[in-house]
């Protein structure tokens, strides 16, 4: 892992637009390619999932899914057809999450999935193939740290 310390919601929404544009580049696989976000609530995950939506090209506003739980936009690139956003907070269970149909968002390889609350869930948390970001508050009030797999970091 590598880490960040981001200072203000504008860096940490910049880190997940690098992080984005990295993921594009990457070459598409069996399955969804999956992004498990960890972090305590205020953390900064979804001021992340802004930037990384964004760099996929997604113009619409980026709110977390609290209630709805799964929201999804339509992208227009080479190896990706669709993002899903997903909030597990008040997903209870893994046959909760199974009914809103995330085992079929997963196994499709030209979707990309990224989770919010992903360790609220053992088969999210576990996962092999999920590439995990995590968020932490730092000591300072805007202060936060981020930590990202090596193969994807700047
Ligand atoms: N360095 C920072 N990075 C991200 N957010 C920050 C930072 N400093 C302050 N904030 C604030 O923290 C909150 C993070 O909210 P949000 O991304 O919704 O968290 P989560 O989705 O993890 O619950 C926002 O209100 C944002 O303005
Ligand atoms: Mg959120």
């Amino acid at each position: 892992m590598k880490t960040y310390r981001s200072f203000s919601s504008t860096e940490t929404e910049r880190l997940g637009y690098d992080f984005g544009r990295k993921i594009l580049r990457k070459k598409p696989k069996a399955s969804a390619i999956i992004l498990g976000l960890q972090g305590a609530l205020g953390s900064g995950k979804t001021v992340f999932a802004k930037g990384l939506f964004r760099a996929l090209g997604v113009r619409a506003r980026i709110l977390s899914p609290t209630f709805l739980l799964i929201k999804s936009y339509e992208l227009k690139k080479k190896n990706f057809k669709q993002a899903y956003h997903f909030d597990c907070y008040r997903i209870k269970n893994e046959k909760e999450l199974r009914l809103l149909g995330a085992k079929e968002i997963l196994a499709a390889k030209e979707n990309l999935v990224l989770i919010e609350w992903a360790d609220r869930l053992k088969s999210l948390r576990g996962g092999k193939n999920v590439i995990k970001v995590k968020l932490y508050h730092g000591l300072k009030s805007n202060e936060r740290i981020i930590k990202i797999p090596n193969f994807l970091s700047r």
